[in-house]
This record gives structure tokens, sequence and C-alpha cells, in this order.
């Protein structure tokens, strides 16, 4: 034990050499290694922002998702964003941070819940991926080749433009990123049928360190399962994956369908968590717990029952009928369409909207002001329980929770697999999601979320309390930005990555031993012991 626990120091104290030089980072060559490092062919001088450009803010905003920027001092700390234009660009901002001792943080969707794609608290360089977005789709192969900066929505309207009868298991909103998105899982409402995107990635390019473009055979298959829920950003810039696509029915079914309170939405809620998890593995039903104003002013809450179902609205509403008739699901709740067209669908968009709103990459500018934390349930929460829930929910100005259903393939594919563990017997995950629009309620929201987190402790699993990477906590374990602490490391990354955090230290010991590759939430490297 004594010979773990001072390996374990060895190891931090070569991450905290290799910091010392971090604290000096010098820009002008780091400029000046950039041009040396690209070709006037693809040159680097379109692709780079400093603060002294005027749009460098502008820039830096533009995929920036969560609105807090103007307030966090974090910010201020980029030295430079590359807006990588050709793989050239990717690989000497590598090769130049790292040989100049500055930190890098990969950009490519921008949705990291606490920023972590953009902020360090010490200087760093915004490697920003969101012009690497082709895409091309080979319907005869039912595969797929996509760059990380690509969003969900691109990715969804391509293939659909090619087939009404393929799809891809990834995220609902279609402005998440596909480098942050698929390296953390990849979760959407094919997931009781088809798992997670990582369970269809066959192929990924990746510059590694030394600023090699790796792909799966060259990286190795440790490597290539690491990228695959651990997080692409303790180990590469991921430039793009390749996927193999699923079959999906020409016609599928959604609904929303909503019950206050007082129309016996506990009742509803808890007999969901008793059947839901043995529904068909075509049907998805996400139930959505948020306080409402009803129609006499008062403060109560709703939940919102979202389905999609690969099949016909005349099925569904037979399953539904007879495994959750307390629903009282009808016919006309129902809305028959193509699989993209349900994409829409869930993103509230009204029947009938152009599926080219998917397209849109809209900018944050400012608005309300969020925290999101997530829970894996394994046994239905009692009344009780819920009935507590909602007394603290009251008291949000705004709050919302998501319950995801699981079940279906989840509790058959093994949970090493990938890197991404929360497989079998798992009922639901929840996603809590309080908002507020005026910054002087940051504190109280911030308590009321800890307090709510707390009250829900008996209900979820435990030991260690898992969590979602993609729905990234920093309230569940972090290191400052110039330290990566071995044992900090592995608070948070036991809840992340339960008993696939040994194999992941391993692997990123082996192909990043210097620790470029690191961030508040990282991966330390840690070699086998025995
Ligand atoms: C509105 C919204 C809806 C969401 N819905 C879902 C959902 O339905 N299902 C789900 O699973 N998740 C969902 N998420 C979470 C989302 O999957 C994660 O936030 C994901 O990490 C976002 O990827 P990104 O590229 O947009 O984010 P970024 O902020 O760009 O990156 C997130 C993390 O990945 C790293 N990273 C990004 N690109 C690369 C790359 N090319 N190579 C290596 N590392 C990289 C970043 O450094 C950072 O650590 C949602 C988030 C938001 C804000
Ligand atoms: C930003 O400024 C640098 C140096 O002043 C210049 O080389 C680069 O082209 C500018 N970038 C953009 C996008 O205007
Ligand atoms: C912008 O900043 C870079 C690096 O600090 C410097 O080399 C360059 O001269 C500056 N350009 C302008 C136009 O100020
Ligand atoms: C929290 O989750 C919701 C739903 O996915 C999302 O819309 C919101 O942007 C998230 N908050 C942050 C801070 O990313
Ligand atoms: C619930 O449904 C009613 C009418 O069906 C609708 O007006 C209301 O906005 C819905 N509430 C939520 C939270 O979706
Ligand atoms: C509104 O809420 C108050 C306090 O909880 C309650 O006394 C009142 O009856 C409610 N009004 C209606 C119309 O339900
Ligand atoms: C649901 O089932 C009941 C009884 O089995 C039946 O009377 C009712 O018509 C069904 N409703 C729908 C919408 O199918
Ligand atoms: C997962 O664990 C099993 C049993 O311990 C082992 O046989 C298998 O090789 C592991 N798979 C991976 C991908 O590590
Ligand atoms: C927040 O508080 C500050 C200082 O008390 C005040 O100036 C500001 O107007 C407040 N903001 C809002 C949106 O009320
Ligand atoms: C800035 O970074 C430091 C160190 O990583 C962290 O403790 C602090 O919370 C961050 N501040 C904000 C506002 O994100």
């Amino acid at each position: 034990m004594k010979k773990v626990v001072s390996l374990l120091y060895l190891i931090v104290l070569l991450v905290s050499i290799s910091d010392a030089k971090a604290t000096k980072p010098n820009i002008g060559n780091f400029l000046e290694c950039l041009r040396h490092r690209t070709t006037p062919q693809n040159p680097i001088n379109e692709a780079l922002y400093t603060p002294n450009n005027s749009t460098f803010l502008s820039s830096y905003i533009s995929y920036a998702k969560k609105k807090t920027y103007s307030s966090n001092p974090n910010v201020t700390k980029a030295i430079a964003i590359v807006a990588a234009k050709h793989e050239s660009h990717v690989q000497a901002t590598v090769v130049c941070s790292n040989s100049n001792g500055i930190q890098i943080r990969i950009r490519s969707g921008g949705h990291d819940f606490e920023c972590l794609s953009y902020t360090s608290s010490v200087p760093f360089v915004i490697l920003d991926m969101h012009d690497l977005r082709s895409i091309t789709v080979d319907v005869r192969n039912k595969k797929a080749w996509v760059q990380s900066g690509a969003t969900l929505g691109e990715l969804y309207v391509k293939i659909a433009e090619r087939s009404k009868t393929l799809a891809f298991p990834a995220g609902v909103c279609p402005t998440v990123g596909v480098g942050g998105h698929f390296s953390g899982g990849g979760y959407g409402n094919l997931i009781r049928k088809y798992g997670l995107s990582v369970d269809h990635v066959v192929d990924a390019q990746l510059v590694d360190a030394n600023g090699k473009i790796l792909n799966r055979a060259s990286m190795g298959e440790d490597l290539f399962w690491a990228i695959g829920g651990g997080g692409g950003a303790s180990f590469g810039v991921i430039l793009s994956w390749t996927i193999n696509l699923v079959d999906v029915p020409e016609i599928m079914t959604v609904f929303k369908v909503n019950k206050t309170l007082e129309q016996g939405a506990t009742d509803v809620l808890y007999k969901w968590q008793l059947v839901s998890s043995k529904f068909p593995r075509e049907l998805f039903v996400r139930a959505m717990p948020q306080t409402i104003i009803d129609w006499t002013g008062n403060k109560t809450i709703a939940v919102v029952f979202y389905a999609q179902f690969q099949g016909s609205a005349k099925k569904l509403v037979e399953i539904v009928n007879k495994s959750l008739p307390e629903l009282g699901l009808k016919r006309e709740d129902c809305h028959e369409m193509n699989w993209i067209n349900t994409v829409t669908f869930w993103n509230n968009y009204p029947v009938g909207t152009s599926t080219s709103v998917l397209l849109d990459r809209p900018t944050s500018q400012s608005g309300p002001y969020f925290k999101n934390k997530s829970d894996y349930v394994k046994k239905p929460i009692p009344k009780e329980g819920m009935e507590k829930i909602w007394k603290l929910m009251l008291k949000f100005e705004n709050v919302w929770m998501q319950w995801n259903l699981y079940g279906g393939v989840m509790d058959e594919i093994p949970a090493n697999a990938t890197a991404f563990p929360h497989r079998k017997g798992n009922l639901f995950k929840i996603l809590y999601f309080a908002l507020w629009s005026d910054v002087n309620n940051t504190a109280l929201n911030l308590r009321l979320m800890k307090e709510l987190y707390q009250l829900t402790e008996p209900y979820v699993s435990s030991n260690p309390r898992e969590a979602f990477l993609n729905y990234r906590d920093i309230d569940v374990g972090s290191n400052p930005s110039d330290e990566t602490n071995v044992d900090q490391a592995q608070i948070y990354g036991s809840k992340y990555f339960l008993g696939n955090l040994k194999k992941l230290m391993e692997v990123k010991a082996k192909c990043d031993p210097e620790n470029f590759f690191r961030y508040e939430q990282s991966i330390p490297p840690v070699r086998a012991i025995m």
C-alpha cells in the first residue's frame, strides 16, 4: 500500500514539474512557431485570433454556449484562438503550445456545461474546431464520416437527405458538437434500441501530443477505447469520426403529454418508474418534472412526457394504454413522421416545421444563468420522496428535471465495452437543470441546487454517486487549471468512469505521459502499479 502511495506521489511530482514551464508561456514564440509549422497553401492567419484582433471577443463568444462568460475572469486568460480551417492548423497548435508550455482547451460545439472547453485560470489557447465540419454519408454501406466541428443537427440533416430509413443514435439538441458529444458517450432517444453514439463509432482520427495524426489502427485499440466515453480532451484532438448508421422505420411516432400535480402527476410518474424500463426498446419516454405557473397564477409542478417510438401511432397507443393507462394517451396526442422530423419535434418546434432549423448555429449573446447536475437511478423513487422533491423545486425561480429512460440494449452492453460505464441496472438518468435571469440570484440558485442534490441522495446511485461526463458538473471534484492532483482526479474520475478509470489512467500514461492534454477534470497519467 505504501508503495502505491509513493508511486502516485512521484507521478504528481512529475506533473508539477511540467507545470513549471506552463507558468511562463511565450506567446511570441508560439505565434512564430505557428507560422513556421503551417504553409501558405493553408495560411494560419485566417484562423488566428489574438486579443488585439477586433473580432477576438466575437470569435470567443460565438461558441461559448453558457452565458456567464462576461462575468468569468477565467476567460480573459485566453491568449489566442485558433479556429482551425485545416488539419495542419490543429497539428501546429498542438506542437507549438506543447513546446512553449502553453495549455490548450479544445472546443467543438462549445456546449460544455461548465465552460471547460473555453476557460482556464492560467493563460491558454483555444483550439476551435467549428470550421472542420465536413460530413459524408455512404448509404450503401450505412456509414458516415463526420468531422468534430459538425453539429448533431448537421449530421442528422445530411443523413436524412440521403435516406428516410437511416439514423444515428446521439443527443437531442441539434447545436451540440460531435467532438465533445461522441467522446463523452453521446446519449439520445434511440438509446434503448441502439445504445450510445460510441457504440457505433468504428474509427476516429486523432492528433496526439506530438502533432501526429493517428487512426484506429495506428493509435491502437486501447486509445480508441478510451476516447469512446473517456472524453477526448484528456487524450488528443479528435479530428473526425467514422460511424455506422442504424435502421429506423420510415414512419415513427412522437407525443408530448403533460400532467400537473393536480392532475395526478405523482401517481403517473411513479407508475412510469415501475413499468417504463420494460417498454419495448423501440419506445423511449422522457419525463420532465418542472415548475410552471398554472392558469390561476400559482406556481406548481407539471410533468411533461415526451415520447419517440419507432413504429405507428396505433401501436404506440396500444402499448401505452396497456402498461401506463394513467397517462390517458389519446390517438390525437400522437404524430406520425420521419425520423428527422421527430428531431425537430423533440426540440419543441411545431409539427411541420422545416428541418432546416436544425442547421442553425445561433451565437450566444446574453441570457439566463444555469446550473446542471446528473444522477443515475436504479430503483423507483417512492412517492414520498417525489413529494419532497416537488416541494423543494417550488422554491426555485425555474427548475426542470429530465428523467431519461434506460433499459433495453443498455442492459446488455458490458460496462467495460466502451469507456462509458453506466449501463446495466439503471432505470433512468436524471438531469437537473436550474435557470435564473438575474446574476444576483446565482448564489441562491446554486445553494438550492445543492439542497436538491442532497435531498435526492437516498434515491440514487451510491458508492460512488455516479455522474455523466457529458453533463459536466464541477461539484463532483476538480483540479486547478495548472495542476493535476491524482487523488482529486480519482474522486471525479470514479464518478464519471466507475471501474473503467484505472484503464483510462493507464492509457493516458502511455499516450500522453507528460500530461499535455489536461484540464480541470482530465484523466491523470498513472501507470499500472503491479
Ligand atoms: C443544450 C444542450 C443539450 C444537450 N443534450 C445532450 C443530449 O441530448 N445527450 C447528451 O449525451 N448530451 C447532451 N448535452 C451535453 C453534450 O453532449 C456535452 O456538453 C458535449 O460535451 C458537448 O460537446 P461540444 O463539442 O458541443 O462541447 P465542447 O464544449 O466544445 O466540448 C466539451 C468537452 O469535449 C472536449 N472536446 C470538444 N471537442 C473535442 C475534440 N475535437 N477533441 C477532443 N476533445 C474535444 C472539450 O475540450 C470539453 O472537454 C447537451 C448539452 C447542451 C448544452
Ligand atoms: C489577427 O491579428 C493577427 C496579427 O495581428 C493577424 O495575423 C490575423 O490575420 C488576424 N486575424 C484575423 C482573423 O483577422
Ligand atoms: C497583435 O499581437 C501580436 C502578439 O502579441 C503582435 O505580434 C502584433 O504585432 C499585434 N498586432 C497589432 C496589429 O497590434
Ligand atoms: C443544462 O441542460 C439543458 C438541457 O440539456 C441545456 O439546455 C442547458 O444549456 C444546460 N446548461 C448549461 C449550463 O449548459
Ligand atoms: C401542458 O399542456 C398545456 C395544454 O395541453 C399547455 O398549455 C402547457 O403549456 C403545457 N405545459 C408544459 C409545461 O408544457
Ligand atoms: C394558489 O395557491 C395558494 C397557496 O398555496 C392557495 O391557497 C390557493 O388556493 C391557490 N389557488 C388556486 C386557484 O388553486
Ligand atoms: C384503452 O384501453 C381501454 C380498455 O382497455 C379502452 O376502453 C380504450 O378505448 C383504450 N384507449 C385507447 C385510446 O386506445
Ligand atoms: C471487460 O471485462 C471482461 C471481464 O473482466 C474482460 O474479459 C474483457 O476483456 C474486458 N473488455 C475490455 C474491452 O476491456
Ligand atoms: C444586482 O445587484 C447589483 C448590486 O447590488 C445591482 O447594481 C444590479 O442592478 C442588480 N442586478 C439586477 C439585474 O437586478
Ligand atoms: C477560475 O479558475 C479557478 C481555478 O481553476 C477556479 O477555482 C474558479 O472557480 C474559476 N472561476 C470561475 C468564475 O469559473
